[in-house]
C-alpha cells in the first residue's frame, strides 16, 4: 500500500462527493476524462475574473499577464516531457486535433504509393486521419496486430518496414486493453529504417511522465482533461527540425509574419501551428494540473492505480462469467470486460443505477472490438483518487445485477 493519504486527496475533487439518484458517485471512468481538482478548477475561475485579454496580441497589461501565463504553461509542458525546445511545444484542442494535425501536415508529402504502419489497437483518433489522407492520395495503412493478452506482435511490427514505409503511428496504452506498448523500442526499429513515429500519448500522460529525450520519437500527442486538468486543451510535442518542415496546418490570425493578396509569410514556431485565438485560459490553468501531480508525484500515482488494478482483476475474477480483455503484464489501470452474455449496455445501465460509472460501447476503438469479436465492452478506469471501497462497490455491484442479466 501507498502512503497516499487519498482521502485527503479526494478532498480537493468536489464532485466525488456528488449523488447520482440515492447512490454516492463512484467514478471509474478515467480513461474518458480524469475529473478536476479545486485548485485548476479555482484557477480557472481567478483568471477568468482577472487577466481574460487575447494573448500576443497586444501591449496593455492584462494581455500581457495572459500571455505570459499562457506561456508559463508551455515551458512547463516542455520540462515535464523534457522537450528540447519550447518551439516544439504547439497547444491544440486535444490529442485528436494533434494527430490530424500531424496527418494532415506531415502527411503532405507522402506519395502514391508509400505506406504508413498503425496497430490494430489505435482509437479512432489515430486511424481516421491517416484514412482522410488516402482521399487525395494512394496510401498503403499496415495495421499490426495482436497477442492473446492484448500486446503488440513486434516481430509482424518489424516485417511490416520496406523502403515505402513514410511513417510509423501507435499508442503509448491502449484506452480498452491498458496494455503499455514498447514505444521505445518501436521508435528504435522504426528510426533502424529512417521512419519517423507519432506516439499517441492520450492515456499514458495520466500514468507517466514520457520523457522526450529518452523515448527519441519525433511526435508525441496528449491531452490535458485526461490528466487532471482543463477539457480543450491538447499538446502536440514535435522535434524542432520535424515542425519547421511542415506546411502550417489551420491560416488565420497569429500564424503569420505577414498577410498580403499577393503573398503570406508564417510565423515561427510553435505560433504557425496556432491559428486563431487558442484557449488561453484553460492553458494556463492546466499549469495548475502539473502541480498537482507533482505534489503527489507520478510514482506514486501509478503504484496506488497499479494496487487497485490487481486488487479489481483479481476480485473480479471471483465472478463466475466475467471474461476480461487485456492480460498484458506491462498494463495501467484500465479493465475492460465482460460479463457472460449480457450487453455491456444493459451491464452499465444496470451499474449506473447504484451510482457506478463505467463506460461502455467500442471506446472508439472498433477494430480492436472487431479483433476481439465482440461489439463492446464494459470498462472500469481508476485515477489516483480511486479507493479499494469503490473497487469493491463495482464487484459487489456486479454481483447484485447478475441475476437480471444471467
Ligand atoms: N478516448 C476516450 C476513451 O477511451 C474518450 O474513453
Amino acid at each position: 500500500m501507498t502512503d497516499l493519504n487519498i482521502s485527503e486527496i479526494r478532498d480537493k475533487f468536489p464532485i466525488l462527493s456528488r449523488k447520482v439518484g440515492e447512490k454516492e458517485l463512484v467514478y471509474l471512468d478515467n480513461t474518458a476524462t480524469s475529473q478536476t481538482p479545486r485548485e485548476v478548477v479555482e484557477e480557472i475561475d481567478y483568471l477568468y475574473k482577472n487577466t481574460k485579454a487575447n494573448v500576443h496580441r497586444g501591449v496593455h497589461t492584462v494581455s500581457q499577464e495572459a500571455t505570459d501565463r499562457q506561456e508559463h504553461t508551455r515551458r512547463r509542458v516542455q520540462g515535464w516531457i523534457n522537450a528540447g525546445s519550447f518551439e516544439e511545444i504547439i497547444f491544440t484542442r486535444g490529442t485528436t486535433e494533434a494527430i490530424n494535425l500531424v496527418a494532415s501536415s506531415f502527411g503532405d508529402r507522402f506519395k502514391d504509393g508509400d505506406e504508413i504502419i498503425l496497430t490494430v489497437m489505435e482509437h479512432h483518433a489515430n486511424i481516421v486521419p491517416w484514412q482522410l489522407l488516402q482521399r487525395h492520395k494512394d496510401i498503403k495503412i499496415k495495421v499490426v496486430d495482436i497477442n492473446d493478452n492484448g500486446e503488440l506482435d513486434l516481430e509482424q511490427y518489424r516485417s511490416f518496414f520496406n523502403d515505402r514505409t513514410v511513417f510509423a503511428s501507435f499508442t503509448h496504452i491502449s484506452n480498452v486493453l491498458g496494455t503499455v506498448n514498447p514505444v521505445k523500442e518501436m521508435t528504435e526499429i522504426a528510426h533502424s529504417h529512417g521512419v519517423p513515429v507519432l506516439i499517441d500519448g492520450a492515456q499514458a500522460s495520466p500514468h507517466l511522465i514520457p520523457d522526450m529525450q529518452e523515448l527519441g520519437c519525433d511526435f508525441y500527442v496528449f491531452s490535458s482533461h485526461k490528466m487532471y486538468g482543463p477539457t480543450g486543451v491538447g499538446v502536440l510535442y514535435g522535434r524542432k527540425e520535424l515542425l519547421e518542415s511542415m506546411p502550417p496546418y489551420q491560416g488565420g490570425g497569429e500564424m503569420i509574419k505577414h498577410v498580403s493578396f499577393d503573398h503570406t509569410t508564417f510565423a515561427d514556431l510553435p505560433f504557425k501551428f496556432e491559428a486563431g485565438t487558442p484557449d488561453f485560459i484553460d492553458i494556463a490553468a492546466f499549469a495548475k494540473a502539473f502541480d498537482f501531480i507533482e505534489e503527489i508525484g507520478m510514482d506514486n500515482i501509478r503504484k496506488h492505480e497499479e494496487e487497485l488494478l490487481h486488487y479489481t482483476t483479481s476480485r473480479l475474477l471471483e465472478i463466475p462469467g466475467i471474461k476480461i480483455y487485456g492480460t498484458a503484464p506491462e498494463k495501467a489501470a484500465v479493465i475492460s470486460f465482460n460479463f457472460g452474455d449480457a450487453h455491456n449496455y444493459d451491464v452499465g445501465f444496470l451499474l449506473d443505477k447504484l451510482g457506478i460509472a463505467v463506460r461502455t460501447g467500442h471506446h472508439c476503438a472498433q477494430p480492436l472490438m472487431e479483433r476481439l469479436g465482440v461489439p463492446g465492452t464494459v470498462r472500469a478506469s481508476f485515477a489516483v483518487y480511486n479507493t479499494f471501497e469503490e473497487a469493491d462497490k463495482l464487484i459487489d455491484g456486479l454481483k447484485k445485477i447478475a441475476p437480471m442479466l444471467m
